[in-house]
């Protein structure tokens, strides 16, 4: 009989991870469509044994702590959620988001090399400029515009050439702090909204990355992957269809340009960084749900969650 394979996930309490455990548990993460498995398979209840890690249980900043762990636990497989996500904070809070997303993406790389693991990291559409006027594929040229988009670029370059990287963007959980969370609300105590419209994008749910993430899991794909849910659009785009959803009429959103935003924020985004998912579905898999989809069933989960 084989025996389970042993996974290690990093990051275990942020809006991914809790979605990554209950996904390699063989259960439908919250904001979840039961139907997609992008690989076709469903989990098997004994295919992994998972070990999820929280910040509580351990610093990956902290390297030798981090070595020791790997060591101890010896998984099959790695996969790093854990990262300094403030992309704001960050501009005014380098060396700390350095030490989260780059040296402790390489502690771990090493540390997976070290027992033979395989390693899957995740990373971002802000390694890139924004100024391609088309949606980006794995081999473009990056350049990140800010420090929390340079620090995921150093992460990948720390990482070795058999690693899976997976870049996504615009990430939202039925149980993390996202921006539909803050839509959702405003809609239902009859308040509107302003988001910008001059930033296109491509959002990507939770549950839906957690489910490429078993995949990648069984997989273990060399090399960067483009994963986002199907469709581009613009925080304004989100706002509009989410209010639609909840019953409000048109004037629920406005569309403003980010040089209306005030206080402007610190960090620059890129003007269009949509993520071409191309490679993902030639080599054999099923594409992400449409966004709206996505956006539907983290409103119908987080209504009955809260
Ligand atoms: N959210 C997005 O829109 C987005 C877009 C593109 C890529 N990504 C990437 O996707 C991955 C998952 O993101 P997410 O949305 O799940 O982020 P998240 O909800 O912020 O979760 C990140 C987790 O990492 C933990 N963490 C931070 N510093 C740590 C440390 N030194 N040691 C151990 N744990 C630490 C955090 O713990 P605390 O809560 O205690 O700080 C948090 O639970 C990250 O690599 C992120 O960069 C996210």
């Amino acid at each position: 009989m084989t025996r389970p394979v042993r996974i290690l996930v990093t990051g275990a309490g942020g809006q991914v991870g809790v979605d990554v455990l209950d996904a390699l548990r063989g259960t439908t993460p919250l904001g979840g469509d039961a139907l997609f498995q992008p690989d076709q398979k469903l989990v098997r209840e004994d295919e992994f044994e998972v070990l999820g890690l929280t910040r509580h249980d351990l610093d990956i900043t902290e390297r030798d702590h981090t070595i020791h762990a790997v060591r101890s636990v010896r998984p099959d497989v790695i996969i790093h959620l854990a990262a300094y996500t403030q992309v704001d904070r960050a501009e005014v809070d380098r060396d700390a988001c350095y030490a989260v997303n780059a040296s402790a993406t390489e502690s771990l790389s090493l540390a997976a090399h070290d027992v033979d693991a395989h390693f899957i990291a995740i990373s971002t559409d802000y390694v890139f400029d924004g100024t391609k006027g088309a949606a980006y594929i794995e081999d473009d040229e990056t350049n990140p515009l800010n420090v929390y988009g340079a620090s995921k670029r150093a992460g990948e370059l720390a990482c070795a050439s058999d690693d899976t990287i997976v870049r996504t963007s615009w990430v939202m959980g039925v149980r993390g702090k996202n921006v539909l969370h803050v839509i959702g609300d405003r809609a239902t105590s009859g308040a509107t909204v302003r988001f910008v419209n001059d930033q296109t994008g491509t959002a990507t749910f939770a549950s839906d990355l957690a489910r490429v993430l078993v995949t990648m899991a069984r997989q273990r794909p060399s090399g960067i992957w483009h994963i986002a849910n199907s469709g581009t659009t613009t925080w304004f785009d989100i706002a509009a269809y989410a209010g639609s959803l909840l019953g409000r009429s048109d004037d629920f959103a406005t569309p403003i340009a980010t040089s209306d935003l005030s206080p402007a924020p610190l960090a620059t985004r890129p003007v269009r960084s949509d993520l071409s998912t191309e490679k993902w579905v030639d080599a054999g898999f099923d594409a992400l749900p449409d966004w709206r989809d996505g956006v539907a069933r983290l409103l119908r989960d987080r209504v009955s969650t809260r």
